[in-house]
């Protein structure tokens, strides 16, 4: 018996499909690349139409191989599922789904498949309770050696007004700290060499605990001072959030990367408000002097949306002022899709052409400024952690800030940190060779 998971979306979901995984697992199934799959299982993600419409082509694609195959198990899970009035629709447009689950009781997966192979009942579950248990004890099937992620938080309370998240995953919800101690030992005693925290706004973690009893900082430096040759990331922060006593942790211990994601979404203030993020782009770009003051070579990368409703040329003239000041080390740029439920996207909204526009002038001006940052890495030596091998059998790892690099050397050195000297860069790529020197 094979399973097969198609994962959409963000690392949450990267890392919830290999709690996935597992539950498949338990139940005797084994994983399959190929399409002898018995059970397929679709993660899903809405933040964006495209995500969707992709999603849907998938899931329409199947309607074939089911008729083929009647006993071929079809689940929905995830964040599409869980948009209202979504596993209705879903239903009646392909009738041949068997399972559906909210982001929010993937916990419900194992009973969803034994009722329907044992008494032929299917499960269409999304959740209307808002603030769901955190369950401390999931287990997983992981699947990125030597990188682990580890959940901190769920949800999100801060209702940007473009964004489906809060809807589709509720409220913010802490795991305990001690629990995410126990794990990131355990992780790091199995071997695992980096840790990447996760969280839609990592830096409220800890706003709901009554007692207040540990913040986003406080629990930094616990996992900070976890014994051990490893190193720890986390994702993602908020301006708004993100505040000194956070800087001062990540400057002050060496297994915490320099590497900060801050998404910035637009630098224009009228924007900004209307976007409810609650910053300015002088405190954006003072939390950025306050960051690069501590640690000159942190990475920062970040997220921008073009054509949000009512983004004027003007507004649009702002964030590329922006993003040639800040000088990103990487940013996913986005063009704004209306989600349905959210407040934008009741807004007026602007014709496709222009955003069309805006975008590419977004990359180019990015592209330019990645390629000049890349320049600077050329003949300077970086401690990298080699996570993989590529196709033409070279090695490929990341820096302690970020930056993808390809370099030859043993496919037995994955796992380990070496030392690589960058020798030339392309655009965004990197390429380096193994050195003994630091
Ligand atoms: N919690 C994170 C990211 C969530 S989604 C944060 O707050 O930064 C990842 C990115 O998708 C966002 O940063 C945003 O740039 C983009 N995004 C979210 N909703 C979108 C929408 N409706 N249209 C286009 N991009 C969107
Ligand atoms: Fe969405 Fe904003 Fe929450 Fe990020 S902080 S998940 S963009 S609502
Ligand atoms: Fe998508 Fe859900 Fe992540 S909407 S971006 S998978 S939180």
């Amino acid at each position: 018996m094979h399973y097969k998971i198609n994962t959409y979306g963000c690392q949450m979901n990267v890392h919830e499909s290999e709690r996935i995984a597992h539950s498949l697992e338990k139940l005797g199934y084994t994983e399959t690349k190929e399409d002898n799959f018995d059970i397929i299982v679709f993660n899903t993600c809405c933040i964006r139409d495209t995500a969707e419409q992709k999603i849907l082509g998938h899931i329409g694609k199947l309607k074939k191989i089911k008729r083929a195959n009647p006993k071929l198990i079809i689940a929905i899970v995830g964040c599409m599922s869980s948009q209202k009035g979504k596993a209705e629709e879903l239903r009646s447009k392909y009738p041949y789904i068997d399972i559906i689950l909210g982001a929010n009781n993937l916990e419900d997966l194992e009973n969803a498949i034994l009722n329907l192979q044992n008494n032929h009942k299917k499960t269409f579950l999304t959740p209307d309770d808002d603030k769901p248990q955190v369950i401390e004890d999931v287990e997983y099937t992981r699947t990125s050696m030597p990188n682990a992620w580890v959940n901190i938080m769920y949800g999100c309370n801060n209702f940007c007004t473009y964004c489906i998240v809060p809807y589709v995953r509720g409220r913010e919800r802490s795991r305990k700290p001690e629990s995410i101690i126990a794990e990131c030992t355990e992780l790091i005693n199995q071997g695992y060499k980096e840790i990447t925290l996760l969280g839609q706004n990592v830096n409220s973690y800890g706003n709901d605990f009554e007692d207040k009893r540990i913040d986003f900082a406080g629990l930094l430096e616990r996992l900070a001072q976890i014994p051990g040759d490893h190193r720890i990331r986390f994702m993602t922060s908020h301006p708004k959030d993100l505040n000194e006593k956070v800087i001062d942790i990540i400057a002050k211990y060496d297994t915490l990367c320099k590497n900060i994601h801050l998404p910035i979404q637009s630098g224009s203030n009228n924007i900004l408000t209307a976007m409810n993020r609650h910053y300015t782009r002088d405190k954006y770009l003072e939390i950025v002097k306050k960051i690069r003051e501590k640690m000159p070579l942190c990475g920062i990368t970040t997220d921008i949306m073009v054509g949000f409703p009512g983004e004027s040329e003007r507004d649009f003239e702002d964030t590329l002022d922006i993003v040639k000041q800040v000088k990103f080390s990487g940013a996913f740029t986005y063009i704004y899709s209306p989600r349905k439920g959210t407040p934008a996207s009741l807004m007026e909204q602007i014709p496709y052409e222009i955003k069309s526009q805006r975008i590419q002038k977004l990359i180019k001006t990015q592209n330019q400024i990645t390629k000049e940052l890349s320049k600077n890495y050329e003949g300077k030596i970086y401690r990298v952690l080699v996570e993989d091998a590529k196709d033409d059998g070279k090695l490929c790892g990341r820096t302690d800030c970020g930056r993808l690099v390809t370099f030859s050397g043993d496919k037995a050195f994955i796992g380990s940190f070496k030392n690589v000297l960058i020798t030339k860069s392309q655009s965004a790529s990197l390429f380096g060779e193994i050195t003994e020197e630091k």
